[in-house]
């Protein structure tokens, strides 16, 4: 079932051990002698740590040979973290098998190309290897069994960061699971053949043995068994997962499980996965060398809280400064590594960690930045002194725990079309999260609340919804956005939508096949762009722009509300509108920049009288979460020159400073404030 609306909940902490922001990081004391152990807990102490992620890359010292178990350096360190009032985010450390276990065939994963991952790095590990499994599961059972009632438990950490560096496997194991896979899916061979069009260029198949993975092929693989191996993967994956936790939610029903996700991530559809945990948390890396970095975080964001709606997410990794990762680590400046973490709050999070408590001395990741960081003496330096700063911050943000943000506005994001649409061989090339982070970023820069949605969500506490590129539409989802049209919605639907069915194949009669009802509109022809190219758009007054793609749009019920200009195309409709039932359906034949895509969207806004809670300058982010008792108005500065922000009935008490908030605040550069208004 696909999620529904947030719904209020009492305010209630994610984890019923720490009633208060999370805080903390990935911490690897089985790097260090124990000695500096002490230390680590007096300087977490200082800095309002409350949870550590320990144990997520350490399997090969629980487990250093095959029968051989080592778990007491484990128990001290448990018992160190709740001498300190320290809660542990225990990890199953099944991220990352020890060499020993390489020994086993078909343990490591293999490539598209035939080649195998070999050890050495980290997760080479096979999906499919049932020897994996075993040991995978003969841990965590260990684990959960040895840690059960230890007071430091607070929650699991299950694997690390599902797919991030394999994505595929190829191995014999693999291809016998994808046989099995598409046998339940399509029944028989014949069933198979049809769904996959496999008429074409002779890959007619007799029978389950000649079926493969999509390997190194010397051109375009078949659509539809790209597209099942996403799905499949996605659930192969998923399935690990669900193996450790089935185990731990066993042995420890009442200690919340997580694995961390990496936001807007291709290959795992996060809509399944989130389903199968108790909250979700992600791990953002911003680049501080990028124009607006607060962006990519912002949308993330908001991505992670819809995944699990009415429950708050976790940002369980961030890093103090600079990753180690891109060719370029740039700095995060002095003050915003705090405006960003507040950003997460912000936008849904209660609990803000980083990769990592103490930074490395050897290893791929000694010069990554973390909470002590290798360039001055620990409890020093600039990064510690902002580290502590945010723990105390956090430390008076208890009040906001809990609560949610509500919003008017969705946008949908499905990840079968995701991939369908990105797979090769179409008519241009699309790029799916530039296309649903266009609209996010315009309603972030409107200080516009907006969820993501799946298809098949209940859609009716929206006003707004917005379908970009949604390329694979099945008949039941196009119902769903048809109902919440004729119940009075406004729905927006942007070019290459609703073009094939759940197997990549096309929806005869022309297109965009099941919405065409709802759009009141018939696209016969498409017409990409190069480049460069930008082609008028005549709207009213206005001249916009078209770009990488225009459409021959009929209508047939709907009007125009734009057209095309300049030439075969001139006079015919770029941008529609349908009045159906009580509600409206607007379709945009094109692609464009954004100051023109605002000029369309903007007067979709105020009819429907969608603002931001308070009117801020440029640069000045604004949210608010609310609960039963108050709410919280989130003001963020993400300028480098101060700001000041009317409050209008916006009045209250900053948490952050205790100071009264009257008619105005003034915020310094990426300065924050959290203001208490209580709900009258
Ligand atoms: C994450 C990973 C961490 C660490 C971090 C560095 O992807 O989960 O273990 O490697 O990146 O940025």
């Amino acid at each position: 079932m696909p999620p529904a609306k947030p719904r209020p909940l009492p305010a209630k902490s994610l984890l019923p051990k720490i009633n208060q922001m999370l805080y903390g990081g990935d911490y690897n004391p089985e790097q260090w002698p124990e000695e500096t152990w002490r230390e680590d807990m007096r300087l977490m102490r200082e800095a309002g740590v409350n949870l550590v992620s320990i144990g997520i890359f350490a399997w090969a010292k629980l487990q250093p040979r095959e029968k051989t178990c080592s778990f007491g350096w484990l128990d001290r360190l448990m018992d160190l973290l709740a001498e300190n009032g320290i809660y542990a985010n225990l990890a199953t450390a099944t991220a990352s098998p020890p060499p020993w276990m390489s020994k086993y065939p078909g343990l490591n994963a293999v490539d598209g190309k035939g080649h195998v991952w070999a050890h050495g790095s980290r997760q080479h590990y096979s999906p499919f290897s049932t020897v994996y499994r075993r040991f995978a599961a003969a841990l965590v059972r260990k684990l959960a069994t040895r840690y059960r009632s230890h007071p430091a438990l607070a929650l699991w950490h299950i694997n690390n960061e599902y797919a991030c560096h394999v994505q595929e496997c190829h191995s014999e194991a693999a291809t016998a699971a994808f046989r099995i896979w598409l046998k339940a899916r399509y029944g028989s061979i014949e069933g198979l053949n049809d769904a996959w069009g496999t008429a074409f260029w002779s890959q007619h198949y007799q029978d389950w043995d000649e079926v493969l993975t999509p390997r190194h092929t010397p051109t375009f693989p078949n659509p539809c068994q790209v597209l099942d191996y996403h799905r499949f993967m996605s659930d192969a994956i998923l399935d690990l997962c669900k193996m450790e936790r089935d185990i731990l939610r066993a042995i420890t029903p009442d200690i919340p499980v997580n694995t961390n996700f990496m936001g807007c991530f291709k290959p795992l559809d996060y809509w399944k996965w989130a389903r199968e945990i108790d909250f979700t948390s992600w791990d953002a890396y911003p680049d501080p060398l990028t124009e607006r970095p607060e962006l990519f975080d912002a949308c993330g964001h908001d991505l992670l809280r819809s995944l699990k709606p009415g429950r708050p997410f976790v940002l369980m990794e961030q890093c103090s400064s600079h990753v180690n990762w891109r060719p370029v680590n740039a700095a995060k400046p002095p003050g915003v590594m705090r405006l960003w973490s507040l950003q997460s709050v912000a936008r849904g999070a209660d609990g803000v960690l980083f990769f990592q408590w103490r930074q490395s001395l050897a290893g791929a990741e000694k010069f990554h930045g973390a909470m002590v960081q290798n360039g001055s003496q620990p409890g020093q330096g600039r990064v510690f002194r902002e580290v502590c700063e945010l723990g105390a911050d956090l430390g008076k943000l208890a009040p906001v725990v809990g609560s949610v943000i509500r919003s008017k506005v969705a946008i949908m994001i499905d990840w079968q079309s995701w991939w369908a649409l990105e797979s090769p061989s179409k008519p241009a090339q699309f790029h799916y999260e530039k296309a649903f982070s266009q609209i996010q970023r315009l309603c972030f820069d409107r200080n516009i609340a907006v969820d993501f949605v799946h298809p098949g969500s209940d859609l009716s506490g929206y006003s707004l919804v917005f379908a970009p590129n949604l390329y694979l539409l099945e008949k039941q989802s196009a119902d769903n956005l048809d109902a919440f049209v004729r119940n009075g919605g406004t729905l927006l639907v942007t070019c290459f939508s609703g073009i094939v069915d759940r197997e990549e194949r096309i929806v005869p009669g022309g297109y965009p096949a099941y919405l065409r009802e709802t759009l009141g509109i018939a696209v016969e022809e498409w017409w990409p762009l190069g480049p460069e190219q930008r082609m008028p758009v005549r709207f009213g007054r206005r001249s916009l722009h078209a770009r990488d793609w225009r459409e021959t749009i009929h209508l047939r019920g709907a009007k125009a509300l734009a057209t095309f200009a300049g030439d075969h195309l001139a006079g015919s409709p770029a941008v529609t509108r349908n009045r159906r039932g009580a509600g409206q359906a607007y379709y945009l034949g094109m692609q464009m920049d954004d100051p023109d895509l605002a000029h369309l969207l903007d007067p979709i806004f105020s009819r429907l009288k969608l603002a931001a809670p308070v009117r801020a300058p440029a640069g000045v982010e604004v949210t608010l979460r609310e609960n039963s008792r108050a709410k919280f108005l989130f003001l963020l500065n993400h300028k480098e020159t101060a700001a000041r922000i009317p409050l209008g009935a916006h009045q209250g008490t900053d948490l952050l400073t205790g100071a009264k908030a009257r008619a105005a605040i003034t915020l310094e550069p990426h300065g924050a404030a959290v203001i208490a208004l209580a709900i009258t």
